[in-house]
């Protein structure tokens, strides 16, 4: 039987909600990742360090027994957060970085910035402070076609703030075009990427060719097959600018299935498995385990995972569902095969 045996990975970009959610999906992380960056766009936002750690036992207490799993705890960056809790963050054990969403982009994120030059004062204490700033990268303007949002981004926003700001540590999350994936190779060492297993897998046509599939649908959308090719030969290169970011977004499959259906795609169910297929598709598993468990820690300067997992080439049935009855949550590739699994 054929298997791979890397270190244990962590995950640098993911949603777990709270209450009744947060018991659901916590488990799935928790089984394959050591670590993992949690997101602060709960309602309401975590802007506050206070809010972090209380928020960081919440994920604690939901953990199954015996399970060992670190929340590595981000901040909600706002137009109004004080620069004194920036320092207060740089001093704070468990706090790793603060998120940045324009306002209106995605997901709860009408709590995000508006004007980004507005704060720019908030970014020199980041800078100041060496705490990374993860960008939610796409501009909201209603104006701008869904697909060109990040490009716009990066193009309007984003290589001002790294002109202006360069020492700032920045992450580009859940990069998605051609475009990202080049402006992060012409940048200098402090400006890294995640990458999602949905966007390595899938081009839009998974939304919308023969059907529509919200269950494909997150934000920034999934693009064309083009992009996907550029981000799965990212992924593979061995370049430590890019590395795993699962940015799994849990939302009740009735707030999926409906009118007006929630931006975000499941994936901790089988992300490491997701990701494995991916790099298999490119002959290029033994670039895994660097993607995975290695180039993160190292952005974000903490060791590296001793202990390690086991993926086996063995074919599974992804469930249609996960969660209770009160709590169904419909996973990412819902129903299809899978070809490696966890041991
Ligand atoms: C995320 C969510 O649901 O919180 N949704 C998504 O489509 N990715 C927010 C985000 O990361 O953009
Ligand atoms: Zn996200």
């Amino acid at each position: 039987m054929k298997t791979l045996t890397i270190t244990r990975p962590d995950d640098w970009h993911l949603h777990v909600r709270n209450g009744a959610i947060l018991k659901t999906v916590l488990p799935h992380t928790a089984r394959q990742f050591a670590r993992a960056i949690i997101m602060p766009n709960l309602k309401p936002p975590v802007t506050t360090v206070s809010q972090a750690l209380a928020y960081r036992e919440e994920i604690l207490n939901a953990l199954p027994v015996g399970v060992t799993f670190t929340p590595l705890m981000t901040l909600y960056l706002t137009a109004s957060t004080p620069i004194s809790e920036i320092k207060k963050a740089a001093d704070a054990e468990h706090v790793y970085a603060f998120k940045l969403y324009p306002a209106g982009a995605t997901t709860n994120s009408d709590s995000g910035v508006a004007d980004i030059e507005a704060i720019y004062p908030l970014l020199t204490a980041l800078e100041e402070q060496d705490i990374p700033l993860l960008i939610h990268g796409e501009v909201p303007d209603q104006a701008c076609d869904i697909f060109d949002r990040e490009r716009v981004f990066i193009e309007a926003s984003l290589s001002k703030i790294v002109n202006n700001f360069p020492n700032l540590r920045i992450v580009l999350e859940h990069v998605t075009t051609i475009e990202a994936v080049q402006f992060v190779n012409a940048s200098g060492n402090n400006i890294a990427a995640t990458i999602t297993p949905q966007h390595l897998l899938y081009n839009r046509n998974a939304i919308l060719a023969g059907g529509i599939r919200p269950h494909y649908y997150c934000l920034p959308i999934l693009k064309r097959e083009r992009h996907r090719l550029a981000l799965l030969e990212a992924a593979t290169s061995g370049n430590p600018k890019f590395f795993l970011g699962t940015d799994s977004a849990p939302h009740l499959t009735t707030l999926k299935e409906t009118t007006c259906g929630c931006a975000g795609c499941y994936s901790a169910h089988a992300a490491l498995e997701l990701y494995a297929t991916a790099f298999e598709t490119a002959n290029a598993l033994d670039k895994l385990e660097g993607f995975a468990s290695f180039f993160g820690a190292d952005f974000y300067r903490l060791p590296r995972n001793t202990e390690t997992v086991t993926l086996t080439r063995s074919t599974w049935t992804i469930p249609s569902t996960y969660g209770d009855p009160e709590n169904i949550i419909t996973p990412v590739n819902a129903g299809e095969e899978l070809h490696w699994q966890l041991q």
